[in-house]
Parts: structure tokens; sequence; C-alpha cells
């Protein structure tokens, strides 16, 4: 992407606008190993060497991730009381505008992806993309074909009809029961409600995949990493988005 020098050491979080324009009359900033003092010079920001106070910076502005959420914090921007899933990343992943994709409550755990293109944010939770997420539930009870006839027909929830579901009976407990739920729409509360629905509570909830993306088995609990190219080449096809963006 294009940008002005000053407007892309400020959108990196570097410093305001009037101190990145000072540094940068001052012959503290260079693109590509030169020194530029002229701030409103514009440079690539994916691909433009930067380095700011003899520092060099990872200058990206488009940027995109996979966060295994731990249970415990909101899936919100900011927060004034609760830590949020921002709180995990570090700062420079809010100044450039990276934002969860849909939400995951409080207590859920599992795959969230955050991305700076606020176009595949919103293709992706669509109700008409019917991107898939699959949930792995810990519920009361035992759960059995009526549920999954249930999940299948679409279940009327009072204030909107679900789309059909395929719900997975994982192992039949007299007390609790391991299920997983494929899902492609994100109402509040859809999956736990749903399962309500059938009768049965749930006790934990886990998402293990989002459309084409399974979580990282290598992540940790609150540990996230940046997409590959791999996954963000399947995630802008789910959004349905050109290949050539
Ligand atoms: N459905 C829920 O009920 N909770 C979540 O966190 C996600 C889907």
């Amino acid at each position: 992407m294009k940008m002005r020098l000053d407007r892309w050491l400020t959108t990196l979080g570097a410093g305001s606008r009037s101190e990145v324009k000072t540094w940068i009359r001052g012959g503290e900033a260079a693109v590509n190993g030169r020194i530029i003092r002229d701030p409103a010079l514009s440079f690539e920001t994916e691909t433009d060497a930067l380095s700011l106070r003899g520092k060099t910076l990872d200058g990206r502005v488009v940027r995109h991730v996979m966060m295994y959420k731990p249970a415990g914090v909101l899936t919100a921007a900011r927060d004034p009381k609760q830590p949020t899933v921002m709180d995990l990343l570090p700062p420079v992943y809010r100044s450039i505008g990276c934002m969860p994709v849909g939400r995951l409550d409080k207590d859920t755990t599992g795959i969230l992806i955050f991305t700076c293109d606020g176009e595949m944010n919103h293709r992706l939770l669509s109700p008409g993309r019917h991107v898939e997420k699959v949930y792995r539930a810990l519920v009361r009870g035992t759960p059995g074909p009526e549920a999954v006839a249930a999940f299948a027909g679409g279940m009327d929830l009072g204030d909107f009809t679900a789309q059909p579901a395929r719900l997975t009976i994982l192992s039949a407990g007299a007390e609790v029961s391991l299920a997983e739920a494929a899902v492609s729409e994100g109402k509040f509360h859809q999956v736990k409600r749903m399962f309500a629905a059938a009768g049965h509570e749930v006790l934990e909830l886990h998402r293990r995949s989002f459309g084409p993306l399974e979580l990282d088995p290598l992540l940790q609990e609150g540990g996230w990493r940046e997409l590959t190219s791999a996954e963000l080449a399947a995630l802008h096809r789910a959004a349905g988005i050109e290949e050539s963006r």
C-alpha cells in the first residue's frame, strides 16, 4: 500500500504526527537504506524497508493473525475494565487497525482470526457466504439422534431460525458428553443456544476451525502467530476475494 512517510510511521504507532515529522526532517528516518527528509514522500508499506532513529521497523500495515483465544478475555477492540484479545497482541496490531473477525464469548476458547482488511472481515461474517466454524462442546447429558436431527433441521431459537448445522457426537456419557457442531453463521451465543434448545447446557466451548483454517496445534492458549500466505489465500477464497488483490 502506498503511504506518505509521516503517515506510515504514525500508523505503525512510532510516534505522534508532529514527532515523526521532526524526526524525518532531522534525518532520523530511512527507507531502503536512504535517509528521507521529506515527510510527504510516499513508499510501499508492505515491501519497502523502513528504519527510524537507528532501528529497523517492520513496516507492514496489512497483517492477519491467528490466535488461540484463552478463556477469560473479551473479544473486543478495547474495554475499560476487562482484558481483551487485543491486549494479547503487541500494540502495533491495534495501531494498524487489526480487528478480530467475529466474536467468541468470554469463556469460549479456540481459534480467533484478526485482520486489518475490513472488507475481508465483513465478508467472512456475512451469513450469505456460509463460512463454516467448528465448535467442540462439552455438554450436560447425552445428546442423541434427536439432537442431531434438530441441528440439521434448522432450529427455531425464538428471535431467529438457525441455518442447518451438523452435530457429531464424539463421546456420549450419562452425565456429560462431547460433541462437535459445525455452523455457518455466528449469532450471539448461537452454539450455546442451539444446544440449550436441544436440552443440553454447554459447559465448555472451544472453536477448532474457522472456515478453511484449523487452530494451529503448536499454539498455546493466549498464543498467536501471523497467517501463512497459504492460509491467507484460503481465507481470501472463503471470503470470495480475488487472489490478485
Ligand atoms: N456460539 C456461542 O454460543 N459462543 C461462542 O463463543 C461462539 C459461538
